[in-house]
């Protein structure tokens, strides 16, 4: 039976017709903010920068052979899929569909069937078809593969206790901490954990209970809440892997809107995981700030000192891969889109990584974020110099500079606070 309102209006999301209920208004290129007017449960089109990446990650996962044995196919799971996008993002638009098995979960009936019909209304064409392995606990696993994607209907945290993956994202509402702990046991020796959060208030440090219930961390709202953010979400997510002899190395952590969003890669070893406080720390403001072990002066934490994106995986997120996967294809455009509406969907696709590949390498080791307008007021100048000035002085004074994927103007560098203020002085 088609569920009610069927087929409501069509949008094209990456490669994958989406479709939307009566009642939402056609998204318009780059949409920002919550999914207040949408509706729980459903698409949420601020998301898909993050839905995007997601299928680029994976994509990468296979070409590259970093994440499973040669010819060995990956377990996929969105653990909470709602209409299911990001799952048929994934089957629909990743190459190499043999060597993965994507699982879609979710509790909410009304939304899968959405999901359902939309996959079906929408065939990927290759005849892909599997069987889903056993489950830990029962001969059969619960759900139906319909196209190459195994449907199931069930709390996320039951069906990450019954069946190990290699990759399980996880976008709840709000704040993802109910879920992390199944979907650390769930992951295989080694695999991915995506984590999206809402509970921005929480994470950045303006909602202090719930910060410090959560996450056991405060912050400080100021130019390097953002940042925070990611590094207390991470620091979450490696003391929880800890628990269970598991180990995390960031592959991308942004701040992106809304929303914080997280991916990492999980490997179980005692060794490595008795480690994990060696990444932990706090951030003391100092003009501009450092990490540091102890809680002082003004601080915000315990959090993730260590690296945020990995230098090699990050730095493969560029707008030409971007465009060559998830961009509409001719076959793919809805009959009513026209010219304007392609070229906004590709520009809206190089958005989504934009800064991303130039700031890998910086952003995976030891580097000093500078939010420009707090350096313009630290150097005493009346006039900030523009990005470009700002990153050949520092280059001509030897060090490295990026611009970062940031809500506001911030960059990432090498150089020490004393030739950053006299780069900012000098640069015209
Ligand atoms: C923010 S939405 C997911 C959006 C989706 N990932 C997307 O990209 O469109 C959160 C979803 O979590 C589902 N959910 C909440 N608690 C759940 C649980 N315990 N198990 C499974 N799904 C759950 C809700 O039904 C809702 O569809």
């Amino acid at each position: 039976m088609e569920p009610e309102g069927w087929p409501g209006h069509i949008w094209l999301e990456g490669r994958t017709s989406v479709h939307l209920r009566n009642h939402q208004p056609k998204p318009s290129h780059m949409p920002r903010g919550p999914a207040a007017k949408t509706g729980e449960g459903f698409l949420n089109p601020a998301m898909a920068p993050a839905r995007t990446r997601s299928v680029m990650l994976l994509a990468d996962a296979i070409e590259h052979g970093w994440l499973v044995p040669e010819g060995k196919t990956i377990r996929a799971l969105d653990a909470l899929c709602a209409t299911g996008v990001r799952p048929r993002r994934w089957r629909k638009e990743i190459p190499s569909q043999e060597l993965l098995r994507i699982t879609a979960n979710d509790l909410d009936s009304d939304a899968l069937a959405w999901a359902r019909q939309s996959h079906k209304s929408n065939p990927v064409g290759d005849n892909l078809e599997w069987v889903p392995e056993p489950s830990r606990f029962a001969r059969e696993q619960e759900g139906v593969v319909e196209d190459g994607i195994h449907w199931i209907e069930g709390d996320a945290n039951k069906l990450m206790i019954q069946a190990p993956f290699q990759w399980i994202d996880l976008d709840p509402f709000g704040s993802p901490v109910g879920f992390l702990d199944a979907a650390i046991q769930a992951i295989s020796r080694v695999g991915v954990l995506e984590v999206t959060a809402t509970d921005t208030a929480a994470l950045c440090g303006s909602a202090k209970t719930s910060a410090v219930r959560r996450y056991g961390a405060v912050g400080i709202t100021d130019s390097y809440m953002h940042d925070d953010a990611t590094r207390i979400l991470l620091g979450t997510i490696a003391r929880i892997a800890a628990m269970h002899d598991k180990s995390i190395h960031p592959i991308l952590s942004l701040f992106d809107g809304h929303h914080v969003r997280v991916s990492v890669l999980l490997k179980r070893s005692k060794e490595e995981a008795s480690d994990w406080r060696e990444s932990i720390g706090y951030r003391i403001r100092s003009n501009p700030y450092h990490f540091s072990k102890q809680a002082e002066g003004e601080f915000s934490g315990p959090m993730w000192t260590g690296p945020i994106f990995d230098a090699n995986i990050a730095g493969r997120m560029t707008a030409e891969k971007a465009i060559s996967l998830c961009s509409g294809k001719d076959e793919d455009l809805p009959e009513d889109w026209d010219d304007i509406d392609i070229e906004h969907s590709k520009r809206e696709i190089e958005r989504t990584v934009r800064h991303i590949s130039e700031s890998a390498e910086l952003l995976s080791q030891d580097h000093l974020l500078i939010a420009v307008d707090e350096l313009g007021i630290a150097a005493g100048i009346g006039q900030i110099p523009s990005m470009k000035k700002i990153k050949s002085g520092l280059e001509d004074a030897g060090f490295k500079m990026a611009r970062c994927h940031m809500p506001e103007a911030m960059f990432a560098t090498n150089a020490d606070w004393q030739t950053i203020l006299e780069v900012a002085r000098s640069a015209k």
